[in-house]
């Protein structure tokens, strides 16, 4: 990626948890593969950042290559942009230890998310799991990235990625951008089915709260038929209608119909009506995704060949930026 136009670079990461829902795609794939049209963008699978919840390793290593086949097959180009795998880039631990050294115990302490998980997973409180914003930092500063779409919760570490590479900025001299989160208007948060008061997560574990990407349209048309309303039978996006309002959401991301075209669309008509019409619309944008990850993921050769050639392209990059860091922060050099 020779960027001799300086066309903004965008970079960001999934975790391969599981397969993604609903709430990763409108929240943040959809948006990668738009942006993939007019940056220079990079896309990993970050299977550094999922081992913080241990993993079976076996099944972290399928569930990488499932996510690296979801990326290709939402459309995103491994020749134009590039499309690689945390961990193939040592350069990302490596930068992670030097910006541990440039973030405070307070600032990282006060994360939202830290604080959430260790309450949820008292068991597995890990120093990795307290580290995940900064492992974060060192994926985007290796970059010099500019934006960075992600979805409404990942805000903060944002924040925090820029305060790190402030800090060092003005400590060592200029070596960082300070990126900017990229979060859509409308999808940057999709909430549960079930709870539409709580964000939709892979981690869910009420099966009928979040629909996989990957999911049957079977499956998809019984879940938004069980999805939580209200008991006012009346489509509009308004206060107090939570789950309404979350369908009225997934709907447009779907459509691109405004509230006004969806009020007007269901006017008189039932949620029954409505939730089958948001299911259709699903299954209709997912078709292709899911068509495309079939033909990918039996593929291992082109998946792992495809993923060799993202982290060739991506280690040149971040060794530039790694080796610029090294020698501000005064290790000895051996080229
Ligand atoms: P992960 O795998 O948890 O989530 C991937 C993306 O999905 C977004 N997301 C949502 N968006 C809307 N509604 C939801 N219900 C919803 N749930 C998840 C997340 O905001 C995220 O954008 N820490 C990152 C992975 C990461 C990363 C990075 C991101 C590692 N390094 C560097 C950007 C830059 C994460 O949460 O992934």
């Amino acid at each position: 990626m020779s960027n001799p136009e300086k066309k903004p670079i965008v970079l960001s990461c999934i975790q391969p948890t599981s397969i993604p829902t609903l709430g990763n795609y409108f929240g943040a794939l959809k948006n990668w593969k738009l942006m993939s049209k007019d940056n220079d963008c990079l896309f990993a699978v970050a299977d550094l950042h999922a081992l913080t919840v241990h993993p079976e390793p076996a099944k972290l290593r399928q569930q990488t290559l499932e996510m690296y086949s979801i990326l290709l097959s939402i459309g995103l180009d491994p020749v134009k942009n590039i499309v690689f795998i945390q961990s193939h880039v040592p350069a990302h631990a490596e930068l992670a230890w030097i910006l541990n050294c440039y973030t405070q115990f307070g600032e990282a302490s006060r994360m939202t998310q830290f604080k959430e998980k260790s309450i949820k997973h008292t068991d597995n409180v890990n120093v990795g799991l307290f580290d995940y914003p900064v492992l974060m930092a060192a994926d985007i500063l290796l970059y010099q990235a500019n934006f960075v779409p992600v979805g409404a919760d990942q805000k903060q570490h944002l924040e925090i990625a820029r305060d790190i590479a402030d800090r060092f900025n003005n400590i060592r001299g200029n070596t960082f951008t300070l990126p900017e989160p990229y979060i859509g208007k409308l999808g940057a948060k999709i909430m549960s089915l079930q709870d539409p008061t709580a964000k939709m997560s892979k981690s869910d574990t009420n099966p009928k709260a979040s629909v996989s990407i990957l999911d049957e349209p079977d499956v998809i048309m019984k879940k938004f038929k069980s999805a939580v309303t209200d008991s006012e039978a009346k489509v509009r996006y308004a206060e107090g209608k939570d789950g309404i309002n979350n369908l009225m959401v997934i709907y447009s991301c779907c459509t691109g119909k405004s509230f006004e075209d969806i009020e007007d669309e269901f006017y008189g008509k039932g949620y029954g009506d409505f939730k089958e019409c948001v299911a259709q619309a699903v299954i209709d944008e997912l078709k292709p995704v899911k068509e495309n990850f079939e033909k990918y993921i039996s593929d291992k050769e082109l998946l792992m060949k495809t993923a060799a050639d993202g982290a060739e392209k991506a280690l040149r990059l971040a060794n530039r930026t790694l080796y610029k860091a090294k020698k501000k922060v005064g290790l000895l050099l051996d080229r």
